[in-house]
């Protein structure tokens, strides 16, 4: 049995495309945060009596969609290790599942951690981002802590690896808390098939993600910051512009980019970015995360989150095993 901890992340320049749907390879690469909070939490135990595998998820029976992505990640792992046995799998989100905060991201990158232990294999960080990647691609980067880029490419070039950049902390702004309408898998599906943007939108990641990378080199907040806001903007942008339109961000959402932006009229310098949901995230400099938390505090719940660590083996499971379900 072996159990795993894994962080979200949030993407500064963002993942949003697919150039290849069974291996989860991204047409453009991707830069993101791994948060210090929200972790999941991932147990694996074999179960060599179960004819399938199982998944408990926040203390319910998950559905069946659920365990099919989980099965199809534990197939990979049994594939590498030469292993026929089926799993019980116990994982818990402490963030809210599905409302855009990539509860997917630490959700397959803790469970590739605690399956591919279980299994037997001992995979290098890289490898295990790679294998992260293939259940969810948002999870390639949940490996790594902290600013962290993942590459587009070849089934082995395709892995996250850290980067040094900027501190940041980021003010997360929760005005809806609510399940998502449509799953970024399939919204990202139908950009890709329906949106005249979309080849433009990849260009545009493309370069955004060198000059991310530039400004991280060269520790300048204030162009990662308008960097990431532009990207945002012009993710939702293109899936806007798909058939049948998609729109993930509400008047509550852009509210928060208008206070955003007004903020930074009156000096206090923040951006706005926000995942496949309604939740707008604002990256500060840490000495100004509180004042921006204060001025947002009117438009919903806030929480003030930093860079966090890589996914890891949790050693002792017992006692993580207790903690959920005291919790439960
Ligand atoms: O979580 P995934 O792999 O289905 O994709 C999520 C994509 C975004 O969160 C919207 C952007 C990103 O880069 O994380």
């Amino acid at each position: 049995m072996s159990t795993a901890r894994a962080y979200p992340n949030i993407a500064l320049i963002k993942y949003w495309g697919k150039a290849d749907e069974e291996l989860m390879l991204p047409a453009a690469g991707s830069l993101s945060l791994t948060l210090d909070t929200f972790a999941t939490t991932t147990t694996v135990a074999l179960a060599p009596d179960a004819d399938a595998d199982s998944l408990e998820l926040n203390g319910a029976t998950a559905s069946a969609e659920q365990l099919r992505r989980v099965t199809r990640l534990l197939d990979i792992v049994r594939e590498l290790a030469g292993s026929a046995v089926h799993a019980h799998v116990v994982t818990r989100n402490e963030a809210p599942t599905g409302a855009g905060l990539a509860s997917s991201a630490s959700g397959f990158a803790a469970l590739a951690t605690a399956a591919a232990d279980a299994y037997g294999l001992d995979l290098s960080p890289r490898d295990l981002s790679r294998l992260a990647r293939r259940g969810s691609g948002s999870a390639t980067r949940s490996i790594m802590p902290a600013l962290a880029m993942w590459h587009a490419g070849d089934d082995e070039q395709s892995f996250a690896e850290p980067v040094e950049g900027p501190d940041l902390r980021m003010v997360i702004v929760f005005v809806d808390e609510s399940h998502k309408a449509v799953t970024s898998r399939e919204a990202m599906r139908r950009t890709a098939a329906t949106s005249p943007f979309h080849d433009a939108w990849i260009a545009s990641t493309a370069r955004s993600l060198d000059e991310a990378l530039a400004a991280c080199a060269d520790d300048d907040f204030t162009t990662l910051g308008r960097l990431t806001e532009s990207n945002a903007l012009r993710m939702h942008a293109v899936i806007q512009s798909a058939e049948p339109p998609i729109r993930y961000l509400t008047a509550r959402s852009i509210a928060v980019f208008d206070a955003v932006e007004r903020m930074r009229a009156d000096g206090l310098e923040a951006y706005a970015t926000a995942d496949a949901g309604p939740n707008v995230v604002v990256i500060a400099r840490p000495e100004d995360a509180d004042a921006v938390a204060d001025a947002l505090g009117g438009l919903g719940r806030v929480a003030v989150v930093g860079p966090g660590p890589g996914a890891v083996l949790v050693a002792d499971s017992s006692s993580s095993t207790t903690d959920l379900e005291e919790r439960a």
